[in-house]
């Protein structure tokens, strides 16, 4: 029976991993489990950074943005050795069982601390919405609220000076917040890794608009994709519109969680612990369709990425 339970959040933080550890911490003390709370992610696990919680700790965080716990993005923790070390310690303090809020490199290390006999599951917790195993990751909610919105801020101006305005999205790989909110703000042209438009078919879309009387126009396109610099200075050569560019950057990562951020973080992290009650570990947890479910770390690391090309239809349908 598992006793004691550490919780940690690794790799980019992301708004609702708080709701999700007063989630945790309020099961686990429901069902007399010890917690252990881990700063830094890996980093402060492999250095001994934790604390015991008691009684008096105070759970009055879950409606704040970045992590109370800290983040961190450690390499080292690829290497066996340092797993190893984590263990040890881990076993040392007689911790049996982790809860790690993270993307998917942070599943990695939880399957291999699994795997060396500490009961692992994953949390979903990343605003880039990249976890197969979840229809819907923690954070992605509360980004897509702050994108739409400094999207229509960014319009009011844009409009206001008859220009066109591209603005590049945080997502990493995916091109979901990119997507999400271009059908949100009715974004004349979005450009994604799963919708890749090159440089000429943006140039002649915006053309076609232009050309229909279009007078101010928004360009959406995901980040590590192309040089948007140099998309600007083709839109203002080859199609007329003064440009400007806006790269949103790490505002897309801070802000309170929504309600429903909150609310479905909150389940996952009693969820967790639900698992853990149960003994079960090495999986991770997910929404799908609504409903929690867990898996496997590796059949989720493995299994593909959802396809969005529905989504993509329908932006083109209603843009
Ligand atoms: P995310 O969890 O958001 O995808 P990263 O990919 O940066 O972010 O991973 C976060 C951390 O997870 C890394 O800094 C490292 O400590 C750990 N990690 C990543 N990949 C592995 C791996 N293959 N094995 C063990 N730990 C890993
Ligand atoms: O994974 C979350 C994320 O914000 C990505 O969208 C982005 O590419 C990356 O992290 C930025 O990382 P950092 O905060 O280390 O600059």
């Amino acid at each position: 029976m598992i006793k004691k339970i550490g919780i940690l959040t690794s790799g980019g933080d992301a708004p609702g991993m708080n709701s999700a550890i007063v989630g945790a911490i309020k099961t686990a003390q429901k069902y007399n489990k010890e917690v252990y709370l881990f700063e830094y992610g890996y980093k402060g696990l492999c250095n001994g950074i934790y604390k015991k919680i008691n009684k008096n700790f105070k759970l009055d965080f879950a409606n704040r943005g970045g992590t109370i716990l800290k983040s961190a993005r450690y390499p080292e923790f690829k290497e066996e050795k340092t797993q190893k070390k984590a263990v040890n310690f881990l076993k040392k303090i007689g911790i049996d069982a982790l809860i790690v809020i993270g993307g998917d490199g942070s599943y990695m290390g939880a399957k291999k601390l699994s795997e060396k006999g500490i009961n692992c599951i994953g949390l979903p917790g990343t605003i880039d919405n990249d976890i197969s195993s979840s229809d819907f990751t923690i954070g992605f909610d509360t980004c897509l609220n702050t994108v739409v919105n400094s999207i229509d801020a960014i319009k009011e101006t844009i409009e206001s000076h008859d220009r066109c305005g591209v603005i590049e999205i945080m997502g990493n790989k995916c091109g979901d917040l990119t997507l999400y909110a271009g059908i949100a703000t009715n974004a004349d042209v979005i450009i994604t890794k799963e919708n890749i438009v090159s440089f000429n078919d943006a140039i002649k879309q915006l053309k076609s608009l232009k050309k229909n009387g279009k007078k101010s126009a928004i360009v959406l396109i995901s980040e590590k994709l192309y040089n948007s610099q140099e998309l600007v200075s083709r839109i203002e050569k080859e199609v007329g519109y003064e440009t400007r560019l806006t790269i949103l950057g790490h505002i897309q990562r801070g802000g309170d969680p929504t309600a429903m951020e909150r609310f479905n973080a909150m389940r996952m992290g009693a969820y967790a612990v639900t698992l853990l009650n149960k003994n079960i570990g090495g999986v991770c947890v997910g929404l799908v369709n609504n409903k929690l479910k867990y898996q496997d770390i590796y059949k989720a690391l493995n299994q593909k990425r959802k396809n969005q090309k529905e989504l993509y239809d329908f932006y083109n349908l209603v843009k």
